[in-house]
């Protein structure tokens, strides 16, 4: 894409006699399009760098010898120039290269799927010949082949535009797929012995501007006619891409990638664009359950609720905790944090799994935005592999470094960023060793074992030679965490260091679960109220609206799970979460399942958590539910449901009113905007983000919080051919409603304003009085990573037909040299002990190991050998034994 914001000079041209001003540097064919003259195309992407491949965009270009023919997607304007797009030379050439492009393309549009909303069929109408002059048969192939788990190719439909292969090399850098032979034998192909299993490949299928690749899980379910499509979210993971979610027949079908500039820049990982498949997995919950003679049994919701709030009533409010929260909207956060600490004045609520960091780091360290990150001089990655965790994230960073961001990865193992950073590794546990050491905080210690002093060296020299006021101004760090073998808080005192050490640099959170940000804003953690403010600072404030808070400091998932399996638990309320999955100490989540009277459990799917609880409470899922979510940045943007929750499913909220109602407390939320109105009106970080904004055009893109000035204007364009017709929920005029919700014609409630009148001041991270370092490890023991990816046994991917084989296989990697020490090869099977647990598994040499650590990856086995069977959470890092069986 043309770099504008590089060249600000304006040159002037003239196109089709309309004399314009364009920026230097700028294409023809996007100075055009500015001016609302539309150059029909096929290669041409605003994403990618041009090729002039296709010759669709052929226009007359003035040049001292007069008008020639010229590719308008490759040449770039000049002072003077003028342009014909539709001259009868331009035409004629427009003409021609259509009539060649169809001389091998089969015209199969009925059985297309791209048929109806097809480039080439609309662009063969407009600036087609009409009809043509070759007669001989055409090119055959079998078809289609499938060349990846998720994508399709009819070899015969191709124009070989280069979009698809462009987008693998360039933007993902995953060239799996390439043109192979020559002349009328050229062909798109993986390579033999490799399938195309990119993360990214639903993406080509977007951008194909014909039939020749089609997504499996789409072919043949719908046409273009029959859909109806919403802009939404993608709650998959935490960045929040923006999302055409399309219906049929009252079934999703579909999620298009939209171009939302600061957020995915029209790109989708594959898990956020076939994860729609979830929603209606036949897992689905539909009817509230009880448990009954130890089994589950469905029941009506009003025998559901008072079940939960007999439970509630009779628990004190130390006994009682919630756990979750990521999964919901930011209203439906913020109504369970109402219930939770206004109601039954607990304060043991924490929407993290302890697979994350904590809230008081996440929410009190200055905060980047990804465009910021972007743009950062450099780059900090502290972090686990982006690639798996934020896809897009990934995406956007690599891009970065490509343009020459420099990025200084932390990390214990190589990632898919390496390639493009300088890797210091640390050993686990020992991240603050690693930050003394960079910023010689500490007395310049060496970080761990794990790293040549050369590279240490030429780390600190990057963060030296970084100028600026004050220290560590454009550095940004990505935090996250790297393993969940190593405690959120060993990089949560890191970082906090880095800040302290680094007073200039900001950090951009890196956390996966989707909502996290926005429920721990809404004040869904232990200490914390809604609008990134602590208890102590808040009490006041918050109680003049929502009556009398907890005295007693509330625990963390961790904690909580703890003082269950101690008995100390008499309700335990999971809002959209399953630990015994999830948790990174599996055995102690089901020791703590095990030992609480009553599991209340509100969810979308039946899991294992759900299977254990006590009162099952369905709600409604993605693609179904209305609200506002908050990605990494703090970017706020609107949910739009497409399709009907299944059974009898509640939002949230509306339970949480229940709820409240039966406890004898009035929440008095009528309607989800009433809601974000209070949210508006009350939560310091979301002073004015009132509902009205959302209903803004401009609002596509959302708002980052704090607001500050004004809204952003018009959200880029979205590539027309990419997603045709687009439009935005946000224009219908009425912010949509769930069914079960405010009646049509109803008022909205009345807003309950904070009595007090000066807002708590927001979090602050400190640096830590006794950074939390892990014990050196001893000579027999290797310290246990446990490794996140992109298709886990989670939700998403267990419910996904398409998605459920790509899951990752369970497997230990080793440095090859440990395993001759115990005198075993690569593929032997070998026991794995922990201070949580024991396991057996087939063990994988791995030579770009350090020595010291073993590998292993989280929540790829159900029950078979998982690194959460290790993890002990008690521990800020978990050592293992290996031994030979
Ligand atoms: Fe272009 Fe589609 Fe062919 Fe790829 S498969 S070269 S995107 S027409
Ligand atoms: Fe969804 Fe995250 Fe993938 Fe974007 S990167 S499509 S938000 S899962
Ligand atoms: Fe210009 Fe293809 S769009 S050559």
């Amino acid at each position: 894409m043309t770099d504008i914001k590089a060249n600000p000079e304006v040159v002037h041209v003239t196109i089709d006699g309309v004399a314009l001003e364009a920026r230097s540097g700028e294409l023809i064919i996007e100075a055009a399009e500015r001016a609302g003259v539309y150059i029909p195309r096929f290669c041409y992407h605003p994403r990618m760098a041009p090729v002039g491949m296709c010759r669709m965009c052929l226009v007359e270009v003035s040049s001292p010898r007069g008008f020639s023919l010229q590719p308008s997607c490759y040449l770039r304007v000049t002072e003077g120039q003028e342009v014909l797009t539709n001259s009868d030379k331009a035409r004629k050439a427009q003409e021609g290269v259509i009539e060649f492009l169809l001389v091998n393309h089969p015209l199969d549009c009925p059985v297309c799927d791209k048929g109806g909303e097809c480039p080439l069929q609309d662009q063969s109408l407009a600036y087609g010949p009409g009809e043509s002059r070759f007669i001989e048969e055409k090119r055959h192939w079998a078809k289609p082949i499938e060349i990846g788990p998720l994508v399709a190719l009819d070899r015969e439909r191709c124009i070989q535009c280069a979009r698809c292969t462009r987008f693998a090399a360039e933007i993902a850098g995953d060239a799996q797929i390439d043109f192979a032979f020559r002349g009328d034998e050229i062909e798109v192909a993986p390579f033999p012995d490799q399938p195309f299993d990119s993360y990214f490949s639903g993406n080509t299928v977007q951008i194909c501007p014909v039939g020749a690749l089609t997504a499996r899980p789409y072919r043949f379910r719908a046409r273009p006619w029959d859909l109806e499509q919403v802009e939404s979210t993608c709650t998959t993971c935490a960045f929040g891409c923006r999302v055409a979610a399309q219906s049929s027949a009252g079934a999703m079908v579909r999620f298009l990638g939209v171009d939302s500039d600061p957020v995915n820049q029209s790109w989708l990982c594959d898990k956020g664009r076939f994860g729609y498949e979830a929603t209606h997995s036949t897992n689905r919950l539909h009817t509230p359950e009880l448990r009954r003679g130890g089994e589950l049994a469905a029941v009506r919701w009003p025998e559901a609720l008072n079940a939960a709030a007999d439970a509630l009533r009779a628990a004190a409010p130390e006994t009682i905790a919630m756990i979750g929260g990521a999964r919901l909207s930011n209203e439906d956060a913020y109504a369970f944090t109402r219930l939770a600490k206004g109601v039954l004045r607990t304060d043991s609520v924490d929407a993290q799994l302890g697979d994350g960091l904590p809230a008081e780091r996440l929410l009190g360290l200055p905060r980047a935005s990804i465009d910021e990150t972007c743009a950062a001089k450099l780059v900090v990655l502290l972090a686990g592999d982006l690639r798996e965790e934020l896809p897009v994230l990934y995406l956007r960073l690599r891009a970065a470094a490509l343009a020459g961001t420099k990025i200084l990865e932390c990390s214990p193992v190589a990632t898919s960023l390496s390639e493009h950073a300088l890797r210091v590794p640390y050993l686990p546990g020992e991240a603050v060793r690693l930050v003394e050491a960079l910023t010689a905080t500490g007395g310049g210690q060496e970080a761990g074992s794990l790293g040549p002093s050369a590279t240490l060296d030429a780390a600190r020299t990057l963060l030296s030679n970084l100028s600026g006021e004050p220290a560590g101004s454009g550095v940004v760090v990505v935090l996250g965490r790297p393993s969940l073998a190593e405690s959120g808080a060993t990089i949560g005192d890191a970082a906090a260091l880095l800040a302290a050490a680094l007073p200039g640099a900001r950090f951009l959170p890196a956390v996966r679960r989707a909502n996290t940000l926005g429920a721990l804003d809404m004040g869904l953690a232990p200490g914390l109220l809604p609008g990134r403010v602590e208890m102590t600072a808040a009490r006041a404030y918050y109680e003049a609206s929502w009556g009398a808070l907890p005295d007693q400091p509330g625990s963390d998932t961790a904690g909580t799970l703890a003082r269950a399996a101690a008995g100390e638990l008499q309700v335990l309320v999971l809002l959209g979460a399953d630990p015994l999955a999830d948790f990174p100490d599996r055995g102690l989540a089901a020791r703590a399942l095990e030992a609480v009277p009553t599991v209340i459990y509100l969810g979308t799917h039946r899991d294992a958590s759900a299977e254990a609880a006590d009162i099952v409470l369905p709600i409604v899922g993605d693609g179904e539910r209305t609200g506002t979510t908050t990605n990494i940045e703090g970017r706020v943007t609107r949910l739009a449901p497409k399709v009907p929750p299944p059974g009898v499913a509640w939002a949230p909220w509306v339970v949480a009113n229940e709820l409240a109602a039966r406890l004898g407390a009035e929440l008095g939320f009528e309607s989800i905007e009433g809601i974000t109105e209070e949210i508006a009106s009350i939560v310091p970080s979301h002073k004015g983000l009132d509902p009205a904004l959302f209903l803004r055009p401009a609002a596509r893109d959302g708002y980052l919080v704090p607001l500050t000035g004004a809204p952003r204007p018009a959200p880029s364009p979205i590539d027309p051919m990419a997603t045709p017709g687009i439009t935005s929920v946000f224009d219908q005029g009425a912010p949509i409603r769930v069914g079960n919700a405010l009646p049509p014609g109803a008022e909205e409630p009345a807003v309950t304003p904070s009595n007090a009148t000066t807002p708590p001041p927001p979090l602050k991270s400190s640096p830590p009085a006794e950074p939390a370092v892990a014990p050196r490890l001893d000579s027999y023991s290797y310290r246990l990573i446990a490794r996140r990816f992109l298709y886990d046994l989670g939700t998403t991917t267990r419910e996904s037909p398409s998605l459920a084989p790509l899951a990752h296989a369970s497997g230990l990697s080793v440095h090859p040299s440990e395993l001759a020490r115990l005198g075993l090869s690569s593929g032997e099977r070998l026991r794995l002990r922990s201070n949580a647990g024991e396991l057996v598994i087939e063990a994988h040499a791995d030579e770009q190991l350090p020595r010291g650590v073993v590998v292993l990856g989280a929540n790829v086995a159900a029950k078979g050998p998982d690194a959460l069977d290790l993890v002990d959470s008690r521990e800020l890092a978990t050592d293992v034994r290996l031994e030979t069986i």
